[in-house]
């Protein structure tokens, strides 16, 4: 498997609770670099087309009005098998099912309050990174 590039958030339970170092300390011992990083807050607008494809579930408004809550940290991480290594740092979406060891099973707090955000595909990865970041903020 190549090197790959995947986006991270760090989402509001984390940020709030000064968990952004132990966090990105897991990306970096699983051999995931951090090669883009910046704290920010989105505006209800951006949530919502970030989350897009969950608009038609139950969960989406809570789930917008929780990511807008807080500053939250945006990264890019690389690595080889990026997208699967860090879905597994990451562990299940609840923490409930998450692995020991697990950021979720460590840091999270429930389903929609779990810590982290991580793409699930090349192309989700692709179209997340671009939505945060742009070209001079990606360096090689
Ligand atoms: P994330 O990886 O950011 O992608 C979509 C998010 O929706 C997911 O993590 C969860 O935080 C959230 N989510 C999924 N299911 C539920 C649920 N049943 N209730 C609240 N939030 C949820």
């Amino acid at each position: 498997m190549a090197i790959q590039r995947t986006f991270s958030i760090i989402k509001p339970d984390a940020t709030k609770r000064n968990l952004t170092g132990a966090i990105a300390a897991k990306f970096e011992a699983a051999g995931l670099r951090i090669v883009a990083s910046k704290r920010i807050q989105m505006t209800l607008a951006q949530a919502e087309t970030f989350y897009g494809v969950h608009s038609e579930r139950p969960f989406f408004g809570e789930l917008c009005e929780f990511m807008i809550s807080e500053p939250i940290v945006v990264q890019v991480l690389e690595g080889e098998d990026a997208i699967a290594k860090n879905r597994e740092v990451m562990g299940a979406t609840n923490p409930a099912d998450a692995d020991a060891g697990t950021i979720r099973k460590e840091f999270a707090l429930s389903i929609g309050e779990n810590s982290v955000h991580g793409s699930d595909a090349p192309e989700t990865a692709a179209e997340e990174i671009a939505f945060f970041f742009s070209g001079l903020e990606l360096v090689g």
